[in-house]
């Protein structure tokens, strides 16, 4: 995050993110799409971004209708209901090679123990897990999370999520089976109303309808077991390579 990002909330952020100007600073190397590294700029606020637009998407046999962006922006809005700001500002807009997910770039701590990190029971991360749950993320690799320099977790790379077969696929498997939490149950309650109304409406615009159903039916089965789930069979439940 840069500096005048600090002062900004989620709204403002949203509103340079998809209203500035926007240009493309390099290309990230270790993405498997067309990840940009880009600057939006809006009167005297410059906000450093990622830039994935939909013509840089490679097609993927499983997951065969929408697209990777606009499930990113999916993520970021049950992120955004959740209240666990697991997921940085993510807007769809138009950008130099058309549309396309732009999300606010995020500053690691540099010096943070990734490894460690993963394996431990980090409030925010176990909250990741449980967002994880209700995407169904198909991808949570190591290098998905980034760790800030104040000790908040975020999630990104979340274009195989949402799939309607049940496809979880992370390296935060250290809950499997454990009760969910008391302040998960009452996020997931409260999730559910949300996804049955205007949020519901809003991911039908990204997702395909079986997708915004599938979700709903997700947190359902989380409400009604009240555990973190468990591996599942006839699919890799850890991603490889897990970085
Ligand atoms: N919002 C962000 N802030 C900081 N770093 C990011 C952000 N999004 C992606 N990255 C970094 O760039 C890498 C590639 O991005 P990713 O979203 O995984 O692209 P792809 O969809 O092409 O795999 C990530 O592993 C992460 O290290
Ligand atoms: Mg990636």
């Amino acid at each position: 995050m840069t500096e005048q990002s600090f002062e900004l909330g989620a709204p403002e952020l949203r509103e340079v993110l998809t209203e500035g100007d926007l240009t493309i600073e390099g290309r990230l190397i270790d993405a498997s799409n067309t990840t940009l590294y880009a600057v939006v700029t809006r009167g005297p606020v410059s906000l450093t971004c990622v830039y994935k637009p939909i013509a840089g998407e490679r097609p993927l046999w499983d997951f065969p209708d929408g697209t990777l962006a606009g499930r990113e922006v999916g993520a970021y809005l049950v992120s955004e209901a959740t209240g666990w700001d697991v997921v940085p500002p993510t807007v769809m807009r138009d950008g130099p090679l058309g549309p396309g997910a732009c999300q606010l770039w995020i500053e690691i701590d540099e010096d943070a123990d990734l490894l460690a990190l993963l394996h431990s029971d980090h409030p925010g991360l176990r909250r990741l897990a449980v967002f994880d749950a209700v995407v169904n993320n198909a991808d949570r690799k190591g290098g998905h999370l980034l760790p800030t320099p104040g000790g908040h977790v975020y999630g990104v790379d979340h274009g195989v999520c949402f799939a309607t077969e049940e496809k979880l696929r992370t390296v935060l498997w250290q809950w499997r089976g454990t009760l969910l939490p008391d302040d998960a149950l009452d996020t997931l309650a409260a999730l559910r109303v949300d996804l049955a109304g205007d949020l519901g409406v809003q991911l039908c615009e990204l997702l395909t309808t079986r997708e915004v159903t599938a979700t709903r039916r997700r947190v359902d089965r989380l409400l009604r077991e009240g555990r973190f789930p468990e591996p599942g069979d006839g699919w890799p439940a850890v991603p490889w390579p897990p970085f």
